[in-house]
């Protein structure tokens, strides 16, 4: 095994990997669907579950530490909850979380926490039934809500819930997501959307965080929440009522690419320094020609040393990933 950490040529310590188990998602959310239609990867083309474990036990040994399911959506692969249980299983990774966007959680939270996740986000963009609709193709509102209540009575904590805000869309919504933080513990995260793939929204559309901030502080000042040093790249507010909080997530407005500590694995097995750039280690296929952990961890070392120091989205709108999110896994 080589002795190296996963420290890239800007001193970033890459502690955070985030995996995407699947492409496929129960939604078609606007912001986040190419307009063209992708076909999915077919299963073999996906790592399978025991393909996953082993990178994450060769990563762990590298220093990795903390890390975050995603999609697609992840609860819509056959067998997660075993898998979900034999990632916390692994010796030596602190924190496993998992990003969903909440249909299939009212039925499946109870095996979500027996698998030992206790950190949830929850994508959702708007209160408003139509508007979900509108805004993922299908009626599951309440579905949705009930299982982040459902999460929330069984102790899940934090339960941030991700909003992308779109002029348009659900601009006229944001000061009642913003209150959910005043009557819940909510962590309410609005995300700068990022043109990824073919899914390139007017600029117009865009609402960046100074706006977003300035609209919801009409329900009162919000005060700055110390940071932790484990802290993602949210800037965190609270209002002085309420036991929640309101982040931004600016990608396009402040990015945060100093302080980044993350590696994405995708579904089909490509390791990515970062999320906007599309050089990516092929894991897959040396994993499938038979290599050795030693031979895998070469490959992690290859992918932080190009790590970009920044990526170039606030400049140059042209900038983003050729790669659907649904691919990556945000
Ligand atoms: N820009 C910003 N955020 C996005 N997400 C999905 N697509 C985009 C985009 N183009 C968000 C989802 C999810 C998180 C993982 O990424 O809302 O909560």
């Amino acid at each position: 095994m080589p002795n190296s950490k996963l420290i890239d040529r800007f001193n970033r310590n890459l502690n955070y990997l985030r995996i995407s188990i699947t492409d496929r998602c129960n939604l078609k959310c606007l912001y986040c669907v190419p307009q063209d239609l992708i076909p999915k990867l077919p299963s073999r083309e996906i790592l399978s579950y025991e393909e996953i474990l082993r990178i994450v036990r060769v990563s762990i040994r590298l220093g990795i530490s903390k890390v975050r399911v995603t999609g697609g959506e992840p609860l819509v692969r056959k067998g997660v909850y075993h898998f979900l249980e034999q990632l916390a299983g692994i010796e030596g990774l602190l924190d496993i979380s998992l990003t969903t966007n909440g249909v299939l959680l009212k039925d499946n939270i109870h095996r979500i926490k027996s698998a030992g996740i206790k950190r949830i986000n929850i994508s959702l963009d708007t209160l408003n039934r139509e508007k979900y609709q509108q805004i993922t193709g299908y009626d599951f509102f309440h579905q949705v809500w009930d299982g982040i209540e459902l999460a929330q009575r069984m102790g899940f904590y934090p339960i941030k819930i991700n909003v992308v805000p779109v002029k348009g869309v659900n601009d006229d919504e944001l000061v009642d997501i913003a209150r959910l933080s005043m009557d819940h513990p909510f962590h309410i995260r609005f995300i700068e959307y990022m043109p990824m793939g073919s899914n390139h929204m007017d600029i117009d559309r865009h609402l960046l965080a100074p706006e977003i901030k300035k609209h919801i502080e009409q329900l009162g000042e919000l005060v700055p929440v110390d940071r932790s040093t484990n802290d993602g790249p949210a800037e965190r507010f609270k209002f002085e009522s309420g036991p929640g909080e309101i982040g931004f997530i600016r990608p396009i407005s402040r990015h945060f690419c100093q302080t980044c500590n993350r590696l994405r694995l995708t579904a089909s097995g490509q390791l990515r320094p970062c999320l906007m750039l599309d050089k990516q280690e092929d894991l897959k296929s040396i994993i499938r020609k038979g290599c050795s952990d030693r031979e895998l961890a070469e490959v992690f070392l290859e992918a932080v040393r190009h790590k970009p120091l920044q990526h170039k989205l606030s400049t140059d709108h042209n900038a983003g990933s050729a790669v659907q999110m649904c691919a990556i896994g945000g």
